[in-house]
């Protein structure tokens, strides 16, 4: 969501490149708008519009601009609908400084009036042109440049990180407040990103400052000091060994099918690092004293969390409230003590949900862990441990390796409460594989049979609930189509008034639940739809299911994770038969930092 990237160097440089290039690093955050602003000589030369990068590259020419600093933002509208004017950066009133954010100012329309009646020329709606305001009223009052950033910073409410340059000066400066920043020192040059990737192809060594931090950068050097103080704030220079085919496609058409791709290993990495964590252990403790346990998340993070819940209770017989975050904080925050445990689960580890239902439960004391993949988030800082989900980069918009983790390390932690062998669980990469190798050419042919539905549904029972609505969820975000996941007991008591010749239904079961689902099944197909089922090889499955995708066999508990591989595929292959770009779906962004 939004997305900067900002570039020092000591000698005019042909910036335009450097700064497209950046952009597209970016682009998977999700964007509707592309800018850039490079400063050469004390003048500022700023292009922006909304649009993919390539086009506005294009159409602005970005590539010809040069300059010793420059700044790349891409936006995703929140403040101000996407325009020209509200993309970023922003210039001040007299346009002797630039800068750009990313994130949320949540006072943006109290400063843009206050601006106002200040005098100030504000262009935009958006609160991106109010952190440049915000410095430049500090400066009309005669403030330095510094002090001026420090006293914008208290003024600016929200989580955002920003950065700004001026006309007259040889460095940009930075800071956060609530939102990933990362600065990068090259030979020659230094440059500071939302995230870590963008960075990656211009240099390893890395500083990553913290809120309350402002950053000078110059050509050749960095330096931090506290926003409370101005005091200089010394910070270690980390050198990052990640290569950079984390973050590209690796042979594959989209990252989404080379994540899906990917879920055998990572779910490998991921069971070592857990059968060594020493905080698998604190926490399985924790857990069993919980008065009451709460797994809490959104979106496919929160379908993990209830498929978690199934696999403590059936498994190790601890019950678990699994909630989606805002309602925790309505519904159970204003009940919850010291007793009680909260696990945070995402993948991100940024989503504003999530991090509010986690501040609202560490207000009643609550103890509070975390489960999430990008190291370094809040979420990982913000909770007493936050055990890693160990699947490298998720480039794709739809969440995929990470569920599955997700699922893993519940299921683990469910054997572990229940003392069972964890050795059963070593088996689930193999049979990923398999489950991929056996129904991928199945799984395209009946994409290709009901993609010209606009409407459909997705059905389980118990763990695969959670899978049924996890696969919904995949089909709508992907082909922009309808398609509802729901407990297949469910269905009879309104659904299935939808069912016409050919509505197709699909299915999700579990090895001891092939009775209630051939109920199901019959139902439907008698009123004419077209019957899906995803599960074991069961001869009574084949003979009342139109189409019967098998999955090898597996222990009870992990059949239901390996139900989602399919239904990861048929969201993919539909929506790129629908022209569609599963990697990057309309309106949606990879990391939701907002309310
Ligand atoms: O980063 P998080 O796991 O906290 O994100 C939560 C949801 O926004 C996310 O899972 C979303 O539903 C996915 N894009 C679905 O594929």
């Amino acid at each position: 969501m939004c997305g900067i990237f900002g570039y020092v160097t000591n000698k005019e440089d042909a910036l335009g490149p450097i700064l497209i290039a950046a952009a597209e690093r970016l682009t998977y955050r999700g964007y509707d708008s592309v800018g850039a602003a490079t400063i050469n000589d004390g003048k500022i030369d700023l292009r922006k519009d909304t649009g993919k990068v390539d086009s506005v590259a294009a159409k602005y020419n970005i590539a010809e601009m040069r300059g010793q600093r420059g700044i790349t933002q891409l936006r995703w509208a929140t403040f101000g609908e996407p325009s020209q004017i509200n993309s970023q950066p922003h210039l001040d009133s007299n346009g002797d400084m630039v800068g750009a954010h990313n994130g949320n100012v949540v006072n943006n329309v109290e400063l843009r009036e206050e601006f106002m009646a200040e005098g100030m020329t504000v262009r935009s709606q958006n609160d991106g042109e109010t952190c440049v305001h915000a410095v430049e009223r500090y400066i009309q009052r005669g403030y330095e440049f510094i002090d001026a950033i420090r006293l914008a910073y208290g003024d600016l409410q929200g989580d955002y990180a920003f950065v700004i340059g001026r006309a007259n000066d040889d460095k940009l400066y930075a800071f956060k407040k609530g939102s990933g920043m990362v600065i990068g020192i090259g030979d020659g040059f230094t440059c500071l990103s939302s995230d870590l990737p963008s960075l990656l192809p211009l240099t390893r060594e890395i500083i990553r400052p913290q809120d309350g931090e402002i950053v000078t950068l110059w050509a050749d050097r960095v330096e931090v000091r506290s926003v409370k103080d101005g005091k200089i704030v010394a910070h270690k220079t980390e050198t990052v060994t990640e290569t950079m085919d984390a973050v590209q496609k690796g042979g594959y058409p989209h990252f989404m099918l080379k994540e899906i791709h990917e879920q055998p290993q990572v779910a490998r990495e991921l069971l070592h690092l857990l059968d060594g964590s020493p905080e698998v252990e604190t926490l399985i403790e924790k857990m069993k004293k919980a008065r009451h346990l709460y797994f809490i998340a959104c979106g496919t993070s929160y379908h993990a969390a209830m498929i978690g819940s199934v696999y403590f209770a059936q498994l190790a017989g601890k019950p678990v409230i699994p909630v989606l975050a805002p309602q925790f904080i309505a519904q159970y925050a204003p009940a919850v003590g010291y007793e009680d445990v909260g696990i945070f689960v995402s993948q991100s580890g940024e989503t504003k949900d999530v991090l509010n239902a986690l501040e609202a439960g560490e207000k009643r004391g609550m103890a509070c862990y975390g489960l999430a993949n990008v190291i370094g988030s809040t979420l990982t800082k913000a909770t007493s441990f936050c055990l890693p989900l160990c699947c490298g980069y998720e480039i794709s918009v739809p969440a995929t390796k990470t569920f599955t983790n997700q699922v893993i390390t519940f299921l683990y932690l469910a054997y572990r409460m229940a003392g069972l062998d964890t050795k059963e669980l070593e088996k689930i990469p193999e049979l990923m594989e398999q489950t991929m190798e056996t129904t991928s050419a199945q799984v395209e042919k009946i994409a290709g049979e009901i993609n010209k539905w606009d409407d459909m549904y997705c059905l389980g029972y118990g763990a695969t609930c959670s899978i049924a609505l996890e696969g919904a969820l995949k089909l709508k975000e992907i082909t922009y189509a309808h398609c509802e996941g729901m407990l297949s007991t469910e269905f009879k008591h309104g659904p299935l008034s939808a069912v016409s010749k050919g509505f197709p239904i699909i299915f999700v079961a579990g090895p001891n639940d092939v009775p209630l689902i051939i109920s199901g099944v019959n139902e439907v197909k008698v009123r004419g739809a077209r019957t899906i089922v995803i599960a074991e090889d069961d001869s009574r499955l084949r003979s009342n299911a139109d189409d019967v995708i098998v999955l090898p066999k597996s222990d009870a508990s992990i059949a239901p994770l390996l139900g989602v591989l399919p239904l990861q595929m048929l969201s993919y292959h539909m929506s790129v038969m629908r022209g569609f770009d599963p990697d990057f779906p309309r309106n949606l962004s990879k990391t939701l930092t907002v309310d």
